[in-house]
């Protein structure tokens, strides 16, 4: 199958990369959020980060027109009948993707994949609430979208090799590379990533070391292009701290135990860049 229109749900940080990056490769693309506001704000993003790309000479101020021109305004789940691909990029709660999914698998066209960029809730679980399971997958993207190179490709249990292979040439065509997973808690990505960094956290907790002194270990020791801390302000406190629940859920082993720090942060209301404060502060 070749997949030609993509819809994207969810123009946030996330979503709108996603849609930059598809629009940039030649896809036509509908980018859906519940309100034109959130819209706008999404797209102007995009427009920005293509404009910085004229300004750097990565691309030319046609390329950017085309771009944006390739993308159209969505903020009705019924429009997913015209794409034969969806990427849903919304909050990550199980109810709301679930609920996603349910609408999608109503509305869009019969030969349509439907896959979500959620960092670690269950693909397997999302697909069952729909009528088409071998045709869904996970599609993971990590941030910043048009910067980093890996898609985590998910199989749920029931994803057929066809859904999985329209979904791996599709990206290759957007220029990333797509590794293949298996449906288990935090996949790859994240069940390797995220014990270090609450790793790091531990090690705030204890007293082992300043913070600056965590991060630069891991810049300057293991040629990190980010110190742990920094990554997990970069990520979200609150996402870290929900991936963790995830793998200590889903294995039920207490090496994955949330530190008391990270949670403690995230009860404050000190969620990292996005929030002004989280290790670090931000201006
Ligand atoms: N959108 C688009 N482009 C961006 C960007 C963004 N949000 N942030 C940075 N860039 C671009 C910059 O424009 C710059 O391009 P030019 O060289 O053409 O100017 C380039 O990236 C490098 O940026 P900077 O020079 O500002 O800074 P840097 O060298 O420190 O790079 C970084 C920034 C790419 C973010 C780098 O620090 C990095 O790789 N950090 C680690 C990122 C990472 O680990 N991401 C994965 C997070 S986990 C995840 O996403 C999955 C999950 O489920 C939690």
């Amino acid at each position: 199958m070749e997949i030609k229109h993509v819809m994207v749900i969810g123009a946030g940080q996330m979503g709108g990369g996603i849609a930059q990056v598809c629009a940039q490769a030649g896809f036509d693309v509908t980018l859906n959020d519940i309100s034109e506001e959130a819209y706008e704000k999404g797209l102007g993003v995009i427009s920005k980060n293509l404009s910085r790309g004229v300004e750097k000479s990565r691309m030319t101020e046609e390329d950017k027109n085309a771009a944006l021109g390739r993308i159209r305004k969505s903020t009705d789940l019924s429009d997913a009948k015209d794409a034969d691909l969806i990427i849903e990029a919304a909050v990550e709660k199980m109810e709301i993707k679930q609920s996603i999914f349910r609408q999608l698998d109503e509305h869009a066209a019969e030969h349509a994949i439907l896959s979500t960029n959620t960092s670690a809730l269950p693909i397997t679980e999302i697909a069952a609430v729909t009528k088409r399971p071998g045709q869904v997958i996970g599609m993971h993207f990590m941030n910043p979208v048009p910067v980093m190179k890996l898609v985590e490709i998910i199989r749920g249990l029931a994803t057929t090799d066809e859904t999985y292979q329209a979904v791996e040439d599709m990206t290759k065509k957007l220029s990333k590379t797509p590794v293949e997973v298996n449906d288990y808690p935090g996949f790859v990505s994240n069940r390797v990533l995220m014990p270090m960094i609450n790793e790091a956290i531990f090690t705030l907790y204890e007293g082992v070391a300043t913070k600056e002194a965590i991060d630069d270990v891991m810049k300057l020791g293991m040629n990190h292009p980010m110190g742990p801390l920094q990554l997990a302000d970069f990520i979200g406190l609150d996402t870290c701290l929900y991936i963790m629940e995830v793998l200590h859920d889903g294995f039920g082993d207490p090496k994955y135990r949330p530190c008391p720090l990270l949670r403690k942060y995230v009860n404050a209301g000190w969620l990292g860049k996005k929030s002004g404060r989280g290790f670090y502060v931000y201006e």
